[in-house]
C-alpha cells in the first residue's frame, strides 16, 4: 500500500476497520468514507485519527457529489469498497435498504470512479476492489465440492441478491469501460470488532449476560470460517498482485457446523469468562425456528488465489476463536455501548417470539 492513495468505504465496520488498522499504516493517504449506520463505529478508528495522511468522512456512498469530490480532493487512485448492509436476518425483515446501499451505492461509486479515472487519463495503477461474499453462489449440499470462481450465481437471500447485483455491476464496468476492477468473494469472517448481531459475538455476549443461545433450526448448517486478519491480508495481496478484471475466492479451508461453534464458544467462555451467570454455559443452548431460506452450507475453493498469488490463511480456528473470545472479554468498553435501545428493539423483534423448538 506504500504510495497508494486509498478511499476505504465502510471503514468503520467490522472488516473495514480491521483492514484500515492492519494494512493502511504505510499508505500515501487513507480516506475512510462511512455513513455510520448502526454497524459503523467511529470510535474504533479514533486512535488512528490525527496524522495528515488519514481522514474520516461521515457520508453516504449513494451521495455521488460527495464521492466525486473526495476522489478529486484527495487524488484517490485506489477504492476498496467494504460499505454494505451485511446482515442476512435484517435483509429478510427490511430488504429495501440492502438494494439501495449495496446495489445503488456500488453503482454510484463505480460511476464516480470511472469519471475520475477517465479525467486523469486512465492511469494504469488505478484500482477499484469490490469486497463481496460467498453467499452470491447460493447453498451447497453436504457432499458438493466447494465453490470455485466459475460457480454459477444463485443468491438466496435479499442480502445475497443485492451483493450479486453489485458484483455484476463491477464486472460490467470492467468489460464495458475497461475500468480496472477486482472482485473478492469471501466466506464468513470472525475476529475483533464484529457487531454483536453476528453468530460468534452474539453467543459470547449472551453467555456473559446469561441469555439463551439461539441456534437456528437443527444447528447443522455449515460455514467456512476465516479470521478477519487473513481476509485483510488476502485483499491486500489481490490489490498488489492481481490483474484488472480478476475475481478471487477467499476462505479458510475451515468448514464448521454452527452447533459445533456454539459448543466451542461455551467451553472457551467457561474456561476464560470468570464468574458466569449460568454454568456450564452450554445449558443456555436453545434451538429456535430456522431463518427463512437458510443456506445449508458454504465452502470456498481457494486454489486460484493460492496458486496465482501465493496467499493462504494463517490462523488455525481453535487459536483464532480463543483470541476472539479473549478480545470480547477484554473489550467490554467497545461492545457495551452497542447494546443500545435500538439494538434491544432489533433483538426483541428477531428473537422475542421465537419459542424454543
Ligand atoms: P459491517 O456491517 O460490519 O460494516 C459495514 C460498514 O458499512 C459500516 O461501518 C456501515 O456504517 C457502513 N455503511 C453502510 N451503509 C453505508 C452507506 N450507504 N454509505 C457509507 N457507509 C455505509 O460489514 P462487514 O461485516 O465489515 O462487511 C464488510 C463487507 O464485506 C461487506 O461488503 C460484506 O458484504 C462483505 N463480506 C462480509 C463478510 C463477513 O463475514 N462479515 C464475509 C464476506 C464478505
Ligand atoms: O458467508 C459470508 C457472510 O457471512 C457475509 O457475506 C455476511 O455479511 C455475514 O453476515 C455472514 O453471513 P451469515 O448469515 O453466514 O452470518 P451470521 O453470523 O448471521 O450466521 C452464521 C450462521 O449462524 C448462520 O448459519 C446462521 C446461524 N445463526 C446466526 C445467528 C445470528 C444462528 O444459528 N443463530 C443466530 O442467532
Amino acid at each position: 500500500m506504500k504510495t497508494q492513495r486509498v478511499l476505504i468505504t465502510g471503514g468503520a465496520g467490522f472488516i473495514g476497520c480491521n483492514f484500515v488498522r492492519s494494512c493502511c499504516q504505510d499508505a500515501g493517504a487513507t480516506i475512510v468514507l462511512d455513513a455510520l449506520t448502526y454497524a459503523g463505529n467511529r470510535a474504533t478508528l479514533a486512535d488512528l485519527e490525527g496524522p495528515e495522511n488519514f481522514a474520516f468522512v461521515e457520508g453516504d456512498i449513494c451521495d455521488s457529489v460527495l464521492v466525486s469530490k473526495l476522489l478529486t480532493q484527495y487524488a484517490i487512485d485506489t477504492v476498496i469498497h467494504f460499505a454494505a448492509e451485511s446482515h442476512v436476518d435484517r435483509s429478510i425483515s427490511s430488504p429495501a435498504v440492502f438494494v439501495h446501499t449495496n446495489v445503488v451505492g456500488t453503482f454510484t461509486l463505480l460511476e464516480a470512479f470511472r469519471h475520475h479515472w477517465e479525467d486523469e487519463g486512465k492511469p494504469e495503477g488505478f484500482r477499484f476492489l469490490h469486497v463481496s461474499t460467498d453467499e452470491v453462489f447460493g447453498s451447497l449440499n453436504f457432499d458438493d465440492p466447494p465453490f470455485s470462481e466459475t460457480a454459477p450465481y444463485a443468491p438466496n437471500s435479499p442480502y445475497a441478491a443485492s451483493k450479486a447485483g453489485s458484483d455484476h455491476l463491477v464486472r460490467a464496468y470492467f468489460h464495458t469501460y475497461g475500468l480496472p476492477t477486482l472482485i473478492t468473494n469471501c466466506s464468513n469472517n470472525y475476529g475483533p470488532y464484529q457487531f454483536p448481531e453476528k453468530l460468534i459475538p452474539l453467543m459470547c455476549l449472551n453467555i456473559l449476560l446469561g441469555k439463551p443461545l439461539p441456534v437456528y433450526g437443527d444447528g447443522q448448517n455449515i460455514r467456512d470460517w476465516l479470521h478477519v486478519e487473513d481476509h485483510c491480508s488476502a485483499i491486500a495481496t489481490v490489490l498488489q498482485k492481481a490483474a484488472p478484471g480478476a475475481t478471487y475466492n477467499i476462505g479458510g479451508n475451515n468448514q464448521v457446523k454452527n452447533i459445533d461453534i456454539v459448543e466451542q464458544l461455551c467451553a472457551l467462555m467457561d474456561e476464560l469468562g470468570g464468574d458466569l451467570p449460568t454454568s456450564p454455559s452450554r445449558e443456555l443452548i436453545t434451538f429456535v425456528p430456522d431463518r427463512p431460506g437458510h443456506d445449508r452450507r458454504y465452502a470456498m475453493d481457494i486454489a486460484k488465489i493460492q496458486r496465482e498469488l501465493g496467499w493462504s490463511p494463517s490462523y488455525d480456528f481453535a487459536t483464532g476463536l480463543r483470541h476472539t473470545v479473549q478480545w470480547y472479554l477484554s473489550h467490554r468498553d467497545w461492545w457495551q455501548p452497542l447494546l443500545s435501545d435500538q439494538y434491544q428493539t432489533y433483538y426483541a423483534d428477531l428473537y422475542g417470539d421465537r419459542a424454543a423448538l
